[in-house]
């Protein structure tokens, strides 16, 4: 079995707490080689202490570990008190940015399934089928921060935002997208994974069982979504038993409201990307049990850094109130990326998997604290292996 450091960087707000919680259910796996060390950055202290958001070196010193583990970053204080040091979001969120295009983690993932006992917020029974997967480009797009204000505060002020669409990160995220369907055709076909039809397009092959959803603005913002089209089709015929499919990125908002378990794989623009995983979180019971990875999908040896989707939440930082489902559920995709290569990390991620499972099928989200979930979390995975 492989010994597996990583790096966790519990963050602002909430995050030291839900990363507690999940460092004690991570401790409790059983034989698993996992060593975690905590850093005191990217975090609130590193910026009071050394007035920098990382230390110069950052780069090296994240580039040794196997895997990054962030809790939240954000805080933004509330700004009325004077004597309370509190960062705007545009430096304390900068880190996040900086690390996924210093280290090339180019492929954004984040499933969407509903977990029982978290909030159901669509009324449709069929949404409990929904069983998607977002893949959002991380690398480039409407994130390239450029562009700029001229006549700042003037009547003229205009501002301009630069985006950015390259072929070959285009390609390689949407090839990326292909390959997860199909492993999820494969998985589907072997009854690991409960089997789709999609509602359209039943001329395509009557076997596919996996699709992938191309998300554009193509009829307004032209020139990145044609190239996103054309590249989807290029790659798709290398697909031939993938099911596909192209939304303009308002009309998806819609219908993954109206009709969440007609999607499977959807991959979409950095910003795209951000804006569908929010909904996406919602679909599958909030911000509360959504996981989130940030990988490259071409090199094991860049370390994946793995965050929930939520926030620091400031309003209830301190409180003891968050629930850490989000961030247990990131772990175990954590362990699960570790299990392409290693059967101990494989069979830990199940676990850890099925114990948020079953806790929040039995107690729900409400009525404890963030303390007890962790440790009432370790106690179950510690029984379950006598
Ligand atoms: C996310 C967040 C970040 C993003 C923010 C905090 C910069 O919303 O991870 O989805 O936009 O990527
Ligand atoms: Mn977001």
């Amino acid at each position: 079995d492989q010994q597996w450091r990583v790096a966790v960087m519990p963050g602002d707000g909430i995050g030291p707490e839900v990363m507690a919680a999940t460092c004690r259910a991570l401790e409790s796996l059983p034989n698993l080689e996992l060593e975690l060390e905590e850093l005191p950055w990217p975090s609130h202290d590193w910026h009071r202490d050394q007035d920098e958001m990382m230390p110069a070196d950052w780069r090296d010193k994240l580039s040794g570990y196997d895997a990054l583990l962030l809790g939240a970053l954000g805080d933004p204080g509330p700004v009325t008190d004077p004597n309370r040091y509190y960062l705007p979001d545009g430096v304390s969120l900068q880190p996040l940015l900086e690390i996924r295009k210093g280290l090339d983690l180019w492929a954004c993932e984040r499933p969407a399934v509903p977990m029982v006992g978290a909030p159901q917020y669509l009324a449709d029974p069929r949404a409990l089928e929904t069983d998607l997967l977002v893949i959002r480009e991380n690398s480039e797009g409407e994130y390239v921060d450029q562009g700029g204000r001229l006549g700042v505060g003037s009547e003229r002020e205009t501002a301009t935002q630069l985006e950015v669409f390259t072929r070959t990160a285009t390609r390689r995220i949407i090839r990326h997208a292909f390959d997860r369907a199909e492993q999820r055709r494969r998985d589907r076909q072997r009854g690991l994974r409960p089997l789709k039809s999609f509602p359209y397009g039943a001329e395509q092959s009557a076997q596919a069982s996996a699709s992938v959803c191309v998300v554009t603005k193509r009829n307004a913002v032209r020139y990145s979504g044609e190239l996103w089209c054309d590249v989807f089709a290029e790659v798709a015929a290398d697909y031939p038993h993938i099911h596909t499919q192209h939304e303009l990125v308002d009309a998806c908002c819609m219908k993954m409201v109206t009709q969440p378990w007609a999607f499977d794989v959807v991959v979409a623009s950095n910003l795209h990307g951000d804006i569908l995983t929010d909904l996406a979180a919602v679909l599958a019971g909030g911000m509360g049990v959504a996981p989130s990875a940030n990988l490259n999908p071409d090199d094991r040896e860049v370390p994946p850094l793995f965050e929930p989707t939520h926030g620091s939440a400031p309003d209830i930082a301190g409180s003891d109130r968050a629930h850490p489902a989000a961030m247990l559920l990131t772990a175990a995709t954590m362990l699960e990326w570790m299990g392409e290569s290693d059967d101990a990390a494989a069979e830990a991620a199940a676990l850890l998997r099925k114990a948020v499972a079953d806790d929040l099928a039995e107690k729900g989200m409400s009525g404890r604290s963030c303390t007890q979930v962790g440790e009432e979390i370790a106690q179950r995975l510690a029984n379950t292996h006598i």
